[in-house]
């Protein structure tokens, strides 16, 4: 068990602070001094403690002022640091009353290159080398920069003073009210923020460039980014104006700040962070190339800017209360982002790329034993980054869904206005969300939600066709089955969204439910995919499901969650993976972007987890021509360049499509994409970046040294992060063990910055040509990861990352090894989540191996 901190809040709770911050020249330290105002509350002790971690702390004063106004200086007896617990505590030699306080110190700290408190970024213009300074404070590191209270309920006031060189731009939360410069120096005063967290305080500091426009009521809305990458913001910029004119408008509260600018960072821990009028994002998640980056990539920054958007208010006007209630944050957004972006472009049709990329992998991720609940006990801060996980932000999202659609959009809008009213400048948990939705819709969320964010997992329900009714039971679903989790007895209150039985909630472990008269049993309950379960059918209904999926009558939403449960329940061990591939062979014609993840997905899981083992490729070898016929209509419609003013999702589906058919030695798409690749490499020329990254896979997964060399050339020389990822997936994917060598030489080595490590180690360990020797450099360099990575959210995934891949008794005893003897609290749950799958894995392995060889063989086709 993790200690357990205590809060500090409830102690003292400041009301304002003024901090002072001078960057030192060379940009290596600071110095600063703070003042902050606050209330002593509870009963009287000698001491008043904040946060503060890895500052000096010299010249503390406290003054106490009564009820009078009359203030009076605190002696302070001395002063501890308390490490363990990140504490600075003040003792006096009296009791201090309750009151108002106001304790001042000056500090100095260190600017360190792991990506939080306040750290350097690093670019290069013209070959000089520069940086900027910028801070990241969530979920607790603002302590790092002053010290404070540090906890999301100890909301407050702030005024920031930079001084930093005059050739710089210095940015914060607000606009500057002072700027004084004097000898190359300038001193920067910021406005006064509002009421707020301590995480969402920010600042950067260095040479940008940036652009300017305004919102429909007035907001100016800024990008900036380094000089040679500020063209790429447009895209953003106009994407931010349109998500703050519809967010204004749906929560029906105008944007608090006079400004709210969006900051491409050259080296960022995450994706993107939404600090209150000052966003700043990793570069690959707000800049777009319009010549260099896929649709995809422009979707995501798309997605990206509308989340970090809509924290402006869900998450930064109405917080929660402490990180157990971060789910309200991340869950939230993650929903609303895909809102905002339907609203905006219809076209994309978001959310039945919802159903796949959010809601499928929580599904996944849910389905193990060592799952969480949605709102999860957090006791020590080191826990906080494990989960900013699948569970928080995708199934916070999905629940957040199944709730949308139960209370009707406009019910559900009408509620969150008022929850974000009611609440503004204040902090929140999740029952007082419910309460604002059950208020204003008078349904009773409630009792139906709680269930649902209480407790982890979720169910499979099985329908039988009972003749004048249907047969429904639900119990977990856990897809390992040797867990003992599959007895968990929870019933949860399951919308059934079908039409035609009397029914809607289905609350207990078995019912039946009459038919509607004159109507036959339900072909498909879950219409639309909006609720968070999966469902196994008996073989009548099952056999009527394929007759509509073959005549086209089942729409594409429905044809996704048959197929994606079908394959769980497989990898469960409910079913032959020959029933799976037996409803897979039916969906040919199939032409629509979300089944086709899910069917790329069924195959590479197969090709993967199955033939884990397979030196001499027997499984590999035989899938090949069932992939290849089973792509080959829509590579015909589609084909492989890219088709004017198609649809959207066309130019999505394309990639999957060559990116299959390729990996099935297509000969004709294999022979196209080296010859692009030839081109590109010989000619410089400009080749279509939405199936770029199979063109470079392709050419390494073919080639040898000389196309190392040529990608890694590429990899330094070109600007967009977006082809540096293609670059990273093409040179992680090599067979040749000596290049493996020289690929994970190359992350030490400073060409990767340490914001990408995580995908060239998760990428080498996903290549099973390179899995060991990755697995060997990771226990070499665990200390080197640690120590340079070792408090971003990548590195509490690597258990994951490893245990995903491996399947036999030996990597696992190996792993389990690893990890006991190096555990940490952020790797605790990851850890027993890798396991986990790594068992499922290799029971499923184990089970149907043969059974899919036999298959794939007896289907007799011929190879293209
Ligand atoms: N608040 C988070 C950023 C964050 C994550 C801070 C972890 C501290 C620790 C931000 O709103 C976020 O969720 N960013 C996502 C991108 C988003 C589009 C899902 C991220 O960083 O991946
Ligand atoms: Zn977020």
């Amino acid at each position: 068990m993790s200690k357990q901190v205590k809060r500090l809040y409830r102690q003292f709770s400041p009301t304002h602070y003024d901090v002072v911050i001078k960057l030192s020249e060379d940009k290596k330290s600071f110095s600063g001094h703070v003042t902050v105002t606050g209330e002593r509350r509870y009963k009287p002790s000698s001491r008043i403690t904040l946060h503060q971690k890895g500052l000096k702390i010299s010249n503390p004063k406290i003054t106490y002022t009564d009820k009078k106004g009359d203030s009076s200086p605190v002696n302070i007896e001395r002063t501890v640091n308390h490490k363990a617990y990140d504490e600075l505590r003040f003792h006096s030699d009296i009791q201090l009353k309750s009151g108002k306080y106001k304790l001042s110190m000056d500090f100095e700290g260190k600017i360190t290159i792991n990506m939080d408190g306040v750290y350097p970024c690093f670019f290069t213009v013209d070959g000089t080398k520069k940086r900027l300074i910028a801070t990241q404070f969530e979920s607790h590191h603002a302590r790092e920069a002053f010290p404070c209270i540090d906890e999301p309920e100890a909301k407050a006031t702030f005024q920031l003073t930079l001084e930093h060189d005059t050739v710089e731009t210095a940015i914060s939360n607000t606009m500057p009210v002072e700027e004084k410069a004097k000898d190359g120096r300038t001193t920067t005063v910021f406005g006064k923020t509002p009421v707020m967290s301590t995480y969402l305080l920010a600042f950067v500091v260095g040479e940008m460039k940036s652009k300017i426009a305004k919102s429909k009521s007035g907001v100016t809305i800024r990008t900036f980014a380094t000089e040679n990458q500020i063209e790429n913001t447009e895209f953003a910029l106009g994407e931010a104006v349109k998500y703050m004119d519809f967010y204004e408008e749906y929560y029906d509260i105008r944007y608090p700040l006079e400004k709210c600018d969006y900051v491409a960072l050259p080296d960022f821990a995450s994706g993107a962070m939404e600090n209150w009028g000052l966003l700043t994002f990793r570069e690959q998640a707000l800049l777009v190339d319009e010549k260099l980056s896929s649709l995809y990539s422009k979707q995501y920054v798309s997605l990206v800017v509308a989340h970090e958007t809509t924290h402006q208010w869900f998450g930064n006007l109405v917080t929660m209360q402490w990180w157990t209630d971060l789910w309200l944050n991340e869950g939230f957004a993650s929903w609303m982002e895909y809102l905002a972006l339907d609203n905006l472009h219809p076209e994309w049709k978001m959310w039945t790329q919802f159903a796949v990329d959010d809601q499928q992998i929580a599904l996944k991720m849910d389905a193990l034993e060592h799952t969480h609940p949605v709102e999860v006990e957090v006791k020590h801060p080191d826990e906080i980054r494990s989960i900013f996980d699948v569970i928080s932000y995708s199934k916070g999202a999905s629940v957040i869904h199944m709730l949308n659609d139960y209370l009707g959009a406009d019910d559900f809008r009408e509620g969150i206005r008022q929850y974000l009213k009611k609440f503004s400048y204040k902090n929140t948990t999740t029952i007082d969300l419910w309460q604002a939705l059950e208020d204003t819709s008078g349904k009773p969320v409630k009792s139906f939600m709680h269930c649902w964010t209480a407790t982890p997992g979720f169910p499979l329900v099985s329908i039988a066709d009972g003749g004048d009714h249907i047969k429904v039971a639900q119990s977990r679903f856990v897809t390992n089955p040797l867990s003992d989790a599959r007895n968990d007895r929870t019933a949860w209150p399951v919308p059934l969204l079908v039409d035609g039985v009397e029914t809607s909630i289905v609350d207990k472990a078995s019912v039946n439910i009459p038919i509607k008269k004159g109507d036959e049993a339900p072909l498909k309950i879950n219409l639309g995919q909006t609720g968070f379960y999966r469902v196994d059918y008996d073989n009548a209904i099952q056999e009527r499901q394929i007759e509509q999926i073959k005549s086209g009558k089942m729409n594409d939403l429905d044809r996704m969650g048959l197929l994606s449960d079908g394959f769980e329940v497989t990898k469960a061990g409910y079913q032959p993976v020959t029933d799976l591939l037996d409803l897979m062979a039916h969906y040919r014609n199939e032409d629509t972007l979300p089944v086709w993840e899910v069917m790329s997905s069924v195959v590479g899981s197969i090709r993967s987890t199955l033939s884990e083992t397979d030196h001499s490729n027997t499984l590999r070898d035989a899938m090949k021509p069932f992939i290849n016929q089973l792509v080959a209509q829509q590579l015909d419609r589609l084909g492989i360049e890219e088709i004017n003013d198609e649809p959207h999702l066309d130019t999505l589906l394309r990639p999957l499509i060559v990116g299959l058919a390729a990996t099935a030695d297509n000969e004709k798409v294999v022979e196209y994409l080296l010859s692009e690749y030839r081109q590109k490499i010989d000619g410089n020329k400009a080749i279509n970046p939405n199936i770029r990254g199979s063109i470079y896979s392709t050419a390494a997964r073919k080639g040898d040294e000389k196309v190392f060399n040529e990608l890694l050339n590429l990899y330094k020389k070109t600007l967009s992060s977006d082809e540096k990822l293609s670059i990273t997936a093409a040179m992680t994917s090599f067979e040749q063990p000596e290049l493996h060598d020289k690929t994970l030489d190359l992350i030490k080595s400073g060409t990767i910055k340490l914001q990408d490590i995580s995908y060239w180690i998760a990428y080498s360990l996903m290549n099973r040509h390179s899995r060991q020797v990755t697995w060997k450099w990771i226990k070499t360099n665990w200390p080197w990861l640690k120590q340079n990575i070792g408090s971003d959210l990548s590195f509490s995934r690597f258990p994951l990352y490893s245990g995903r891949v491996f399947t036999t008794d030996e990597s696992i005893e190996d792993y389990k090894k690893f990890y006991t003897t190096n555990m940490e609290p952020m790797l605790k749950r990851t850890y027993a989540q890798g396991l986990e799958v790594a068992t499922t894995n290799q029971q499923w392995h184990k089970r149907d191996t043969e059974a899919a060889l036999d298959w794939f063989n007896s289907q007799n086709i011929s190879n293209q």
